[in-house]
């Protein structure tokens, strides 16, 4: 039997190649190996106010690029996580299990409450809860995310042995799976924080829809530092990032591009960068389009997934239920 992967994405802002690289490139490689689940969490999403049919075309956007992008309905469950309550109602249990203190220490809420200030809603605090529910809904053997979201999943761990050990093994305990290089993409204009796809400023993101002049344009305008060596070096964060890009589209290790682009300045380093980016979003731009043009297809491939992610959610809900005495 295959163990299972389950991952998702909160449809706000744009899939970039941060998202790419941290998480969806993964999710592609492991599909064979593992039984997977894939999700757009839009319950997530609307722990910051969203208008509803941004909303609703967003959804549909983000699962027609997991398509492109390579996810096989025909081996992997693709859904939309409001189309299985079971995650709402599993969230409220597990609230009833997590401790205020454990999600004041949540960076990730430290950081939105100061970005979102005026709507710092009850969803936000409990997102992580949300989060673990999708996670143990489906005895998740393991999870593969970006470095961003390592402390969610260690809290997810902490509440799955935590009700094992009260009621008895009822939950697999997750692992993640963080890449070692590529976890982290960092912004373009602003290296010193991580490439966020809601960034209100898309030049400090590429997204996977971004037009092949647009990619050239936003490379091009990317910070690099003083100097001109092209290498990793903490002191030049800038070209680090772009290098750590460039090293996991095409698969070269690092210091061997440090090898390759000895003697080349940042203008030929980045041409060539944009180059390979704009290659590696061709086809999967040219199949998301023909996607858009078959709503028909996509809504067949979600009811489906959603009929077979909610028979597996359920019974492990009930499980769940019954072990802390609801009749
Ligand atoms: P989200 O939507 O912010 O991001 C989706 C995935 O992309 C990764 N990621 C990055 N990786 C590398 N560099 C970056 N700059 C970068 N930005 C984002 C994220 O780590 C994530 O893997 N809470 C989650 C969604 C979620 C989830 C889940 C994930 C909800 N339930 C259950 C896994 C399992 C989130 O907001 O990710």
């Amino acid at each position: 039997m295959k163990k299972t992967l389950l991952s998702g994405v909160a449809p706000t802002g744009n899939l970039t190649i941060g998202n790419y690289i941290g998480a969806l490139k993964n999710w592609k490689e492991m599909q064979r190996q593992y039984d997977c689940l894939f999700m757009v969490v839009d319950m997530h999403a609307i722990t910051i106010h969203q208008d509803p049919s941004s909303l609703r075309s967003r959804c549909l956007s983000f699962v027609s690029q997991y398509l492109a992008l390579g996810i096989e309905p025909k081996e992997s469950t693709i859904f939309i996580q409001s189309h299985v309550s079971a995650h709402a109602e599993l969230a409220w249990i597990l609230n009833c299990f997590t401790y205020m203190g454990e999600l004041n220490r949540m960076t990730q809420f430290k950081n939105k409450t100061k970005k979102y200030s005026s709507n710092i809603n009850a969803g936000l605090y409990v997102y992580p809860v949300l989060m673990a529910a999708d996670i143990l809904l489906y005895q998740t053997d393991i999870v593969p995310i970006g470095d961003d979201q390592r402390q969610h999943l260690e809290l997810t761990r902490d509440i799955a042995v935590r009700f094992n050990n009260l009621y008895g093994k009822v939950f697999q305990i997750p692992e993640p799976y963080i890449s070692k290089v590529g976890a982290r993409i960092m912004s373009l204009l602003d290296p010193k924080s991580k490439m966020d796809k809601s960034d209100h400023n898309f030049n400090n993101y590429i997204a996977l829809l971004d037009e092949p002049s647009v990619v050239l344009k936003k490379i091009r305008q990317a910070i690099t530092d003083s100097g001109t060596e092209i290498k990793v070096d903490k002191s030049k964060l800038g070209i680090s990032n772009l290098l750590t890009v460039y090293s996991c589209l095409s698969g070269m290790p690092i210091p061997k591009l440090e090898e390759q682009f000895k003697g080349k300045n940042y203008t030929a380093f980045k041409k060539e960068l944009a180059e390979l980016i704009i290659e590696i979003l061709r086809p999967i731009q040219n199949k998301y389009k023909k996607l858009m043009d078959n709503k028909d297809y996509i809504s067949t491939i979600l009811k489906q997934g959603a009929k077979k992610a909610g028979e597996r959610a359920d019974r492990i809900l009930k499980k769940v239920q019954e072990r802390i005495g609801f009749i």
